[in-house]
């Protein structure tokens, strides 16, 4: 049965099979294809498409207009202040107003039930941006960029994320994996791990598409033989910043280091995140953190960062292209 994403929404990657999934991977490879060739065609002319953001964004907000003015589509963005939205307004009205105007809504905050509560009502397709739990847009964009970084079918590459095992995107690349039947590994202190609903769904998902998951608090068993190590910052958007010196004593020991990525095994391996990044003390977030925890990276370290074997930038670049995707497959003419 050909696919048609026409009019669905992106809450979470539980929202597409496989096959949808495969489907955008190919189709955000080809609009980039075109737009380097010159020869991108515009699906999307007169189509209004409004960014609520209540978290701030680099990647997302620019990915969501380059990719909108590219194909001839219009945007509004709304920050956290600005709008009525939350404090005089509630989502559920917010959603039947602009329902009304835009032809779909990307949406960017805190709880998933908020996302779902705007596409409930909307009667328009609504993108997740990232909440708390979920960044669906970012897998995307992780998967186009594997695909452009390996021979391997994306079922037989194994991915590893060291980090907190209950952060948004460590939690999206799951099962972004449980559905294209890729190992996906954690390696994560006990307290950090995703809580057992979580790893049961993964291997619900998992019965049809043969994904292996591997939870475990050791970082040697979790990186050999991986073909991309992956990490996220140790605290997310929205998490009490009183946290970090807890954080940052419980993640350290799960640092990218070259060490890390050498004890992989593997010559090839690839460094991921989604960025932004506390690879150096060159922000003013990090510069408080040597201050106040004399460590002068986080997640990663700059060499990692900085090495050849990272395609960070690959990855953020791709964004764009699988946003477009995402766009040109439910509201394109
Ligand atoms: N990776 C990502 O979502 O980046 P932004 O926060 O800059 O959008
Ligand atoms: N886990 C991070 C991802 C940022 C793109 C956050 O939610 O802040």
């Amino acid at each position: 049965m050909p696919i048609n994403l026409r009019g669905r929404s992106v809450l979470t990657l539980d929202d597409l099979t496989p096959g949808e999934i495969r489907f955008l991977l190919q189709l955000g490879s080809e609009l980039k294809a075109a737009k380097a060739a010159g020869t991108e065609q515009q699906r999307l002319l007169r189509r209004n498409i409004a960014l609520i953001f209540e978290k701030d964004s680099t990647r997302t907000r620019t990915g969501f207009e380059v990719a909108a003015y590219d194909q001839g589509a219009h945007v509004t963005f709304l920050g956290p202040s600005g709008s009525h939205i939350g404090h005089k307004e509630t989502m559920k009205d917010t959603a039947r107003v602009l329902g009304r105007m835009y032809d779909a809504i990307e949406y960017r905050g805190f709880g998933q039930p908020v996302v779902e509560q705007l596409a409930k009502y909307a009667g328009v397709p609504v993108y997740n941006g990232l909440t708390d739990q979920s960044h669906p847009t970012q897998i995307l964009a992780d998967f186009m960029t594997m695909r452009e970084f390996t021979h391997k079918h994306l079922s037989d590459l194994v991915l590893t994320f060291l980090g907190d095992g209950r952060d948004n995107v460590a939690l999206s690349l799951a099962i972004g994996a449980a559905k294209v039947g890729m190992e996906m590994r954690i390696a994560s202190p006990k307290a950090l791990w995703p809580d057992a609903s979580f790893m049961a769904h993964f291997k619900d998902l998992a019965k049809d598409t043969g994904a292996r998951l591997m939870v475990t608090e050791s970082v040697d068993e979790a990186v050999k033989g991986a073909d991309f190590l992956y990490t996220d910052v140790w605290l997310s958007m929205g998490e009490d910043e009183a946290e970090w010196g807890k954080r940052i004593e419980q993640l350290t020991p799960y640092r990218i280091t070259s060490a890390v990525m050498a004890a992989s095994g593997n010559p090839y391996v690839k460094f991921m995140h989604c960025l932004p990044a506390f690879h150096n003390a060159e922000t003013s977030v990090g510069a408080d953190i040597v201050k106040r925890f004399g460590v002068d990276c986080m997640e990663v370290t700059d060499e990692v960062f900085e090495s050849s074997a990272s395609i960070v930038f690959d990855q953020a670049e791709n964004r764009m292209h699988s946003i477009k995707a995402i766009l040109v497959a439910t509201i394109g003419s």
